[in-house]
């Protein structure tokens, strides 16, 4: 015996609840089916628990995509502004952090629950610890093994996400399932992740893990993100390298301003003025941590000498190292701790208003699974609901 169902969503992540809420609001009789325990566990400890689940200022150039186009409609169609207002609805507190990132005052779970009550009152139905195995394409509809258990739909919705972190329960699911349709999957890497140094950097940087100073940090292909940069034990994070990680490929350099709110020049200029014994090393202490200017001594980087001791060629060396620091990452930390996977599902196969595949119809891709990445900031979830809300319409 087989049980019948309007819409099946894989995943019970941000997207594919968004998703099936929607559809159930439609009359849709929808299941979603999960093989975690639980739903939602990347929103849980997204955010550092408090859910980043928006941003005040949302467009297409936030997010990575082979078509760049191909995030316009759907962003049009549920904007921030229709998430924002259902945060309200749900009473949820919320505030506004750098760069108009929202987060909950209180916690993630709220979110996790919102989207359960809002599935809950739409009468979408959960399973969890669930096997999804056999999918096939049965006249207009699918058939699907859920533990065993012969399931059919007349739309099925891939919502399985990417592979960062497969201790959350990340898996290739989406892309295989694309393939076994015949559709391209755009290769796939790490994205928002730390760069982990090559071994002599790794070295002398790692005394100063835990040191976190303003930065301009710029791609080879010119992207540039202002924000702040953070010394680990592995190597570099913080949000400025892990914005730039999802511009990075495998032996790049990034170039790095150091000092993004110090006019270095001007700096030593008037400080040779007014004290001309000073060295560099005090001088280039006053715009960045001591250490850093300590190590960038040893490693030779700069020569720490009486300011009137210094030749021009000296100060614009000096200027031209902090300013445009560069090096080579030895890699980035992977899907182990990164917070999305770039690259998925080929958006040329989908329906950018609907996420429908064109050729196989009655079934969608959503969410984090298809090759579409946004900026950290709250973008990635800006997806979810998007891409979810506009499958949920139509599937
Ligand atoms: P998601 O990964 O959320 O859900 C996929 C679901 O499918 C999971 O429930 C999984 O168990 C299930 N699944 C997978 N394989 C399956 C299979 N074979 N069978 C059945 N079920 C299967 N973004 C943001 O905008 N703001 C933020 O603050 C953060 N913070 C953050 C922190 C950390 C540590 C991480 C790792 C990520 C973030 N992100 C984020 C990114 C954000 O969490 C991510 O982009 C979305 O959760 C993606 O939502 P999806 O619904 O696409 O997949």
């Amino acid at each position: 015996m087989s049980e019948r169902f309007d819409v099946v969503v894989i995943g019970a992540g941000a997207s594919g609840m968004m998703c099936a809420a929607e559809a159930g609001k439609r009359g849709r009789k929808v299941l979603v089916l999960d093989h975690a325990k639980k739903p939602g566990r990347k929103i849980l400890i997204s955010g550092g628990g408090r859910c980043n689940f928006s941003n005040y200022d949302v467009s297409a150039a936030n997010f990575i995509c082979s078509n760049p186009h191909f995030v316009k409609s759907a962003l049009s169609q549920y904007t921030n502004w229709d998430f924002i207002s259902m945060v309200s609805k749900h009473g949820i507190e919320f505030e506004e952090r750098d760069h108009g990132q929202l987060f909950c005052v209180d916690s993630a779970k709220q979110i996790v629950q919102m989207l359960l009550d809002e599935c809950d009152s739409n009468f979408v139905q959960f399973r969890y610890q669930i096997a999804v195995t056999d999918i096939e394409k049965i006249g207009s509809g699918f058939t699907l093994l859920a533990n065993g258990h012969r399931i059919e739909c007349e739309s099925l919705v891939v919502a399985t996400g990417g592979l960062s972190m497969p201790k959350l329960g990340a898996t290739p699911f989406g892309y295989q399932l694309a393939e076994q349709f015949g559709l391209s999957v755009v290769p796939t890497t790490a994205g928002l992740v730390p760069f982990t140094l090559h071994k002599q950097d790794k070295i002398d940087f790692s005394e100063l893990s835990g040191i976190a100073i303003p930065a301009e940090i710029y791609a080879e292909d010119g992207t540039m993100f202002k924000e702040a940069l953070l010394f680990t034990h592995r190597g570099l994070s913080g949000p400025s390298v892990l914005q730039i990680s999802s511009y990075w490929q495998a032996g790049q350099k990034v170039t790095i301003n150091l000092v993004p709110e110090a006019d270095v020049k001007e700096l030593l200029v008037q400080s040779r003025e007014k004290h001309p014994n000073q060295t560099t090393k005090n001088t280039l202490s006053k715009v960045l941590p001591k250490r850093l200017v300590e190590v960038l001594i040893e490693r030779k980087q700069l020569t720490d000498k009486p300011l009137k001791q210094l030749n021009h060629k000296e100060y614009d060396q000096i200027v031209e190292l902090l300013e445009g620091w560069q090096i080579v990452p030895n890699g980035t930390e992977g899907y182990r701790t990164a917070e999305v996977t770039l690259g998925g599902v080929d958006t040329d196969h989908l329906s950018s208003k609907t996420m429908e595949c064109k050729t196989i119809s009655g079934l969608y891709f959503i969410g984090e699974v298809m090759d579409v990445t946004g900026w950290l900031g709250g973008y990635n979830f800006c997806w979810c609901w998007s891409s979810g809300f506009v499958a949920g319409q139509n599937a």
